[in-house]
């Protein structure tokens, strides 16, 4: 593993005069945020040795490097899913590729359904904490001592300090930037009604299909950690409507520039 990480680390060196700040993962319909990038190299995840391959509509399939404000970063658009087929080892892949690279913090955003009944759809959500325990944990199996500890720490997976900035960022902007804990699934089927009230029993406030691996793995590197939730949808069972993806693609577009907004201006702020 280690071998073929470097063979992917080498390639991307290859292409780039510098070392990104932030990597952002951008999630579905959230892919604007790249408009605003600056001084772009993209490189599309096929050239890219070793890279997966995406599969869903809605995203695209490139890294690209750029300046964000003055910040050197690099935005993932379209990420690799378990319910494509992914190993686990597929779908963390670049986050351990961004370690590698020297990149020493990640942005995680996400559509994703509210189970909360007081957000909205086209809310905005500050990951605070996550649920995952129904789910293949992405650190199973042989430990890379190189990379992390066996057993990593998640009791603050999400960073307070960055957590901090986006709060007063969304101040600033005038957004209302909503705060609660992201369950993940592990779809591809929305979730069943039951399996919603059951969630928010539990503790969930939003609920998708990504993200909490990709955390996982950034944490048990030493990596600090942002998420934001886009709120597409109200999850299974709360408005007396069919699911689908269509909705998620829609209001993730209609969110677009607030999200790509308030993101810009977070990685001004950022410390
Ligand atoms: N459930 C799971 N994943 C999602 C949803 C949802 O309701 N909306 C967007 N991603």
């Amino acid at each position: 593993m280690m071998k073929k990480l470097e063979k992917t680390v080498n390639y991307i060196k290859d292409k780039i005069d510098f070392i990104p700040e932030i990597a952002i993962i951008l999630g579905s319909g959230l892919g604007n945020l790249a408009d605003y990038i600056e001084n772009k190299t993209e490189i599309s995840y096929e050239l890219i040795p070793n890279f997966p391959e995406t599969t869903v509509v809605g995203h695209d399939g490139k890294l690209i490097f750029g300046e964000l404000n003055n910040r050197k970063i690099v935005a993932m658009k379209g990420r690799f899913h378990y319910y494509e087929g992914n190993d686990m080892s597929e779908v963390i892949y670049p986050i351990r590729v961004f370690k590698l690279l020297g990149i020493q913090n990640l942005i995680v955003t996400n559509a994703a359904g509210g189970v909360n009944t007081d957000f909205v759809p086209g809310d905005l959500m500050l990951i605070t904490d996550h649920l995952s325990f129904f789910c293949e944990n992405p650190l199973r199996g042989e430990n890379l001592d190189q990379l992390g500890p066996r057993f990593p720490d998640m009791s603050v997976a999400y960073d307070k300090k960055l957590r901090d900035i986006a709060i007063a960022s969304a101040r600033n902007l005038g957004i209302d930037l909503k705060s609660g804990i992201y369950c993940y699934c592990k779809g591809p089927s929305f979730e069943a009604p039951a399996e919603i009230r059951a969630l928010r029993a539990l503790g969930a406030d939003a609920v998708g299909m990504s993200t909490v691996p990709e955390t996982i793995t950034a944490r048990h590197m030493g990596m600090r950690v942002l998420g934001i939730s886009c709120i597409t949808n109200m999850a299974a069972g709360i408005l007396e409507q069919p699911l689908n993806h269509e909705e998620v693609i829609e209001t993730g577009k209609q969110v677009s520039q607030k999200f790509s907004t308030l993101v810009s201006d977070i990685t001004k702020n950022w410390e």
